[in-house]
């Protein structure tokens, strides 16, 4: 039995299956509490979340991503140690993506993507998604069977933001063979997997800015290259690929883990493919509702910056903060039986699955479309989906392995089975 007063959120195995009651047992205690392995202030309330995640002044992103990990390169010293994130910044692990950086350099960096993110651009992504759904399906349909996640939810996912930033569909298989864990089924080209994926997609993308830089044509890519800060100035190539890149790193992962979630509650409440296929129109609730039960995002960081009371609980300049919105998604305050999967629920889209405050996700049009768009072409060609008995051991109480992380929560693996429908 796991003490959940001493339990090390960060690496105790016995966490990951199911984080709920842990995190439950933390908000009765105290929606703000210190957890006792390495001082980090973890919020599980809903309120709580939202006061930090809106409070950019006091709370700095410059641990978005690892937390703790690794220790803080300096010792907070004094009342306000702004200064000191200031000089230490590039010492902090993804200091150069907008996710870590602070008003107002963050402002800056997130305003090159607005050229990306316009209602035409949306709603051409859109389109490209209805085909690709498609030809992802055709690729293993017949087999009435298959594993989800690589199969379709990890390429769907790659493809989308390929799509979004204008990558010729040229380059799209080679994406899909360095970035999504495989070629297309029978197509082997080992010349051209890289050591490095990430180095691959810088390159690929600083080619292709300079490129439309110098021969500016009717493209998303040319608006993205020719992209300006607010105040005018033009970025380094280099900041343009860094935007580009990162929204691989953002919104990929998450959206397939959005998407195996989805297919997750749909084998383990047939009830629920039964209400889709009856009436569509309940496919963003149910989106919703997953996003809500199982926040693909676990926990996101914070570092005061001063003195500041969250929940009453007074925190002081260097303290370390970790919000957690699969918690406050349940905190019984805000979501009546928060623990059930309910499509009636009135206050449905209120989740903190997608952040709040400057750094809320700017992705989020993108993965409700996503999620949408699979869902449709999903239950129109997969009749009674199940969990694979044989992987999963049995079809009306599967047992799911998920990925032993503390950042991110969704499957190892989905094994489903269905009947294809032509
Ligand atoms: C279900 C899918 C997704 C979830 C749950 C999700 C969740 C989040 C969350 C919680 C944040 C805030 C991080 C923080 O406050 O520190 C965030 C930021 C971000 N997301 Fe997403 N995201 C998803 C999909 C996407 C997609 C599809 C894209 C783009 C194509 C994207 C791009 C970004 C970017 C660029 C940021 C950084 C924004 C900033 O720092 O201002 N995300 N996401």
């Amino acid at each position: 039995m796991t003490d959940f007063d001493t339990v090390d959120y960060f690496t105790d195995p016995a966490l990951v299956p199911d984080p709920h009651p842990y995190y439950d047992h933390l908000r009765a205690k105290c929606p703000v509490t210190r957890e006792p392995n390495y001082g980090v202030y973890a919020v599980t309330g809903y309120q709580e979340a939202n006061d930090v995640l809106r409070d950019s002044e006091s709370f700095s992103s410059c641990i978005a991503v690892g937390g703790p990990f690794p220790p803080l390169p300096f010792t907070p010293e004094g009342e306000d140690i702004t200064a000191q994130i200031a000089a230490h910044r590039t010492e902090l692990p993804m200091f150069e993506h907008m996710v870590t950086m602070d008003p107002p350099e963050h402002t800056g960096a997130r305003s090159l993507l607005n050229k990306l993110l316009v209602p035409s651009r949306l709603k051409e992504n859109e389109e490209f998604m209805w085909k690709l759904a498609d030809k992802q399906l055709d690729e293993f349909i017949d087999d009435g069977k298959c594993e989800f996640l690589g199969a379709y939810a990890k390429v769907f996912t790659l493809l989308v933001i390929a799509d979004l930033l204008g990558v010729p569909e040229a380059y799209h298989e080679e994406l899909r063979i360095n970035l999504a864990g495989g070629p297309t089924v029978g197509s082997i080209d080992k010349e051209i997997v890289p050591v490095n994926p990430l180095e691959w997609l810088d390159n690929l993308f600083s080619e292709l800015i300079s490129d439309r830089r110098r021969n500016p044509c009717d493209d998303v890519l040319t608006s993205l290259a020719g992209a300006k800060y607010p105040d005018g100035s033009t970025p380094e190539v280099t900041e343009v690929v860094r935007t580009a890149t990162f929204l691989f790193a953002a919104g990929q992962e998450t959206t397939a883990k959005l998407l195996g979630s989805a297919m997750q509650f749909l084998i383990t409440r047939p009830d629920l493919q039964d209400v889709l296929r009856a009436d569509r129109s309940r496919i963003p609730v149910f989106i919703e509702e997953t996003l809500r039960m199982q926040a693909p995002v676990k926990s996101g960081f914070r570092l005061a910056k001063k003195a500041v009371e969250v929940g009453e609980v007074p925190l002081s300049a260097g303290d370390l903060v970790m919000v957690c919105p699969g918690a406050a998604n349940r905190d019984p305050r805000r979501f009546e039986n928060p623990h059930e999967f309910d499509l009636a629920r009135p206050n449905f889209r209120e989740h903190m699955a997608f952040g709040r405050g400057v750094h809320t996700c700017p992705g989020s049009p993108l993965a409700r479309v996503e999620g949408r768009v699979s869902l449709e072409r999903i239950l129109d060609r997969m009749l009674d989906i199940r969990a694979d008995p044989e992987k999963h051991g049995s079809v009306d109480d599967p047992v799911f392995q998920f990925e032993p992380t503390f950042i991110l929560r969704g499957l190892t693996e989905l094994h489903i089975t269905y009947t294809p429908q032509s």
